[in-house]
């Protein structure tokens, strides 16, 4: 019998799956991303992964479902970086997460975050500044540095990568992506990194059933099409000149220290003891949902969002912190959670 060959289009796509993804099943050289009825057909995540891995600048990309799989992910590939390439006893190997940050809730990430610890930067340019003096820190101590995206990536800071504002040297060894790169639509996230991180992590050591599908590409191929060809990283830092025009007198009105933005991102600072959670339940009654915390109103808007309906959001948000006190109740206000 005469050998059985791969197709050239087969083996293109396989060479592409090993050399620009991480982890994953090594499956056989058939993967897919077409079905109907009980047929499959062939598969975009290889051609995505290059084509993510040459749009950021890393070796390699691995795919997962949702942001604390990615971050997760990227403690994973850390934790193996440590040991075996700096040769730190696993017993030894820690991976720190600045205070007061979020990654997710699945084991690998909750133990990074201290709630209690809060630090006192008051503006972007202070936090910036934190961020950096730990990049700078990581570099002279060769300690790896994780930019969790997940958030505040894919352009709602006005950079793609909020690391960017860092400077324009800061190269993180690993990437999360994850919420907006789909735009919102479908879980799907990302973990960058170059080889000598994501080489380290080998077969059935990332993997999960949902990550990479069909969908989850298609959606994240039109998530970035849609932020280039729309200019939202541009739309983002107008919607901040807005808000921060709309806002610059909002420490005149009740409970109100400051507010402060970034790209889409808005927080309003409360004073101590405000109504916070009251305030935000006005204003949902109103129409404008956002997030409540002890100390300060969040919101991350769309970077589609028109001006107009940012002023409008905006009244609403101040008409309710200038009128919660007419109310005794408002209902939806009630907290039974712990900060
Ligand atoms: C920075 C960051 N990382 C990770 C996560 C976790 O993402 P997910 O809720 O998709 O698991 C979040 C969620 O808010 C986040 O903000």
């Amino acid at each position: 019998m005469e050998p059985l060959r791969l197709s050239e289009k087969t083996k293109e796509v396989d060479q592409q799956y090993h050399k620009y993804t991480a982890g994953g099943i090594c499956p056989l050289p058939a993967v897919l991303d077409r079905a109907e009825g009980s047929k499959m057909w062939h598969s975009t995540w290889a051609p995505f992964a290059e084509e993510l891995c040459k749009r950021f600048g890393y070796d390699k990309v691995a795919a997962m479902t949702s942001g604390s799989e990615a971050a997760d992910t990227a403690c994973k590939l850390a934790r193996r970086w440590g040991i075996q390439v700096k040769g730190i006893p696993a017993s030894e190997c820690l991976i720190l997460g600045v205070s007061d940050n979020y990654h997710g809730v699945t084991g690998g990430v909750w133990n990074l975050m201290d709630p209690h610890e809060k630090r006192s930067s008051k503006t972007f340019e202070e936090e910036i500044s934190y961020a950096r003096q730990v990049y700078d820190l990581c570099k002279k101590y060769n300690i790896l540095f994780i930019a969790d995206e997940v958030r505040m990536g894919a352009g709602k800071t006005g950079k793609f990568f909020s690391y960017e504002h860092l400077g324009p040297d800061v190269v993180p060894d690993i990437v999360t992506m994850g919420k907006s790169i789909t735009g919102g639509v479908y879980p799907a996230s990302y973990v960058l990194a170059n080889d000598n991180i994501a080489g380290q992590v080998g077969i059935l050591e990332i993997v999960s059933t949902f990550a990479f599908t069909p969908l989850g590409i298609a959606a994240s191929k039109a998530a970035l099409k849609v932020i280039d060809e729309e200019h939202l990283l541009e739309k983002a830092q107008a919607i901040e000149k807005h808000f921060m025009e709309e806002t610059a007198n909002w420490s005149s009105l009740p409970y109100v220290e400051y507010a402060t933005a970034r790209g889409g991102d808005f927080n309003i600072i409360l004073k101590p003891q405000s109504p916070g959670r009251k305030i935000c339940a006005l204003a949902m009654h109103r129409g404008v949902l956002t997030l409540s915390t002890p100390d300060r109103i969040r919101m991350s808007v769309a970077l589609t969002m028109s001006k107009s309906e940012l002023a409008t959001g905006l009244d609403i948000l101040k008409s309710s912190l200038k009128e919660v006190d007419n109310y005794t109740e408002v209902e939806g206000e009630e907290w039974n959670g712990r900060w």
